[in-house]
């Protein structure tokens, strides 16, 4: 398969290709989160409200996707993994979210998530986007986020349950779902099906569809993939919006221009390791980044 020459600091051609669940999650869900202090690592200071990666591995069969690799995302923040194609940045995102089977270890908010499904993981807080932009092919966007907001609501039975009749809690959970297609700009599209929709609108959807989970962070992989740059321009400061509103972003990207101009943090990953991190101008002059691109 060809790969793509991406400079950073230049806008490439931005690629998609559909994903594949890899794997199921090495171990059945856990009902509650085991608190830790385990999760400390010589990569970056403990924190006891951000998602943290520690040493993580994954491989399929011989192929070595991660190698241990540590990151971490506060809340609010936005976090940049770039690096070249197969340099393992989906297979992050995948482990991360519970997909891939993997080694090391995930916390979030100082809780361990290892041994936790990809659906509890969502029920915590920690959802995905995917590079294909997948989303519910029979419903319109308004109602698929219905579903994802519906599939990660926690119990049922709180306060809130018997403070508010069943039809005024649904009212206020559309008008919440409204609002989330009118930060991201496609308010106009909520009775559209997936399948009329541009990939780039598609992927703006699945942001949308991520953030109806009222998520803590979101691990995006490729959402700017299929958008001209004015539509980048405008999607960038979305996220910002987004990450303003307390969520943390961990931002798998080619597009240069959008991660240089949203990340507080960047990760370089290349053959399934860490080369580099550091602010975007730092990263930018990083002779290993440009060597690991200009040698893809
Ligand atoms: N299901 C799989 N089976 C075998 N190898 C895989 C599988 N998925 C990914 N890989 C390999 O793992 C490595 C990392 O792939 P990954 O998709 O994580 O890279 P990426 O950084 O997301 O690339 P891209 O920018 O092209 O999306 C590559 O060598 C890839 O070929
Ligand atoms: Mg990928």
């Amino acid at each position: 398969m060809g790969r793509e020459l991406r400079k950073p600091g230049f806008k490439g051609a931005t690629k998609v290709s559909g994903d594949v669940v890899r794997g199921t999650p090495r171990s059945t869900e856990a009902e509650a989160l085991p608190s830790t202090e385990a999760a400390t690592s010589d990569a970056e200071p403990a924190e006891a409200t951000g998602l943290r990666a520690d040493g993580l591995f994954v491989s399929y069969g011989g192929v070595k996707a991660v190698t241990n690799v540590s990151l971490a995302v506060q809340p609010g923040q936005i976090v940049g993994l770039i690096g070249p194609n197969g340099a393992g940045k989906t297979s992050m995102i995948d482990a991360l979210s519970g997909f891939a089977p993997h080694t090391g270890s995930v916390t979030l908010g100082g809780g361990v998530l290892d041994g936790v499904g990809p659906a509890g993981r969502a029920r915590l807080g920690l959802v995905r986007t995917w590079q294909s932009a997948d989303l519910f092919r029979d419903l319109t966007l308004i109602d698929g986020l219905r579903v994802a907001a519906s599939q990660t609501k926690v119990g049922g039975s709180g306060a809130w349950s018997s403070m508010k009749s069943r039809r005024e809690r649904s009212q206020s959970d559309d008008a919440r779902l409204l609002q989330l297609l009118e930060m991201l700009g496609i308010d106009h599209l909520k009775d559209r099906w997936p399948d009329e929709l541009p990939l780039g609108q598609r992927k703006v959807a699945s942001v949308a569809r991520a953030l109806a989970c009222n998520p803590k962070f979101i691990l995006l992989d490729e959402p700017a993939a299929g958008l001209d740059p004015p539509e980048t321009a405008e999607f960038a400061l979305r996220l910002r919006q987004v990450a303003h509103s307390g969520t943390g972003l961990l931002l798998v990207e080619h597009d240069m221009s959008l991660v240089m101009s949203v990340c507080s943090r960047v990760v370089v990953m290349s053959a399934g390791a860490v080369i580099a991190q550091g602010t975007p101008l730092e990263i930018q002059a990083d002779q290993r980044v440009l060597d690991a691109y200009l040698g893809a």
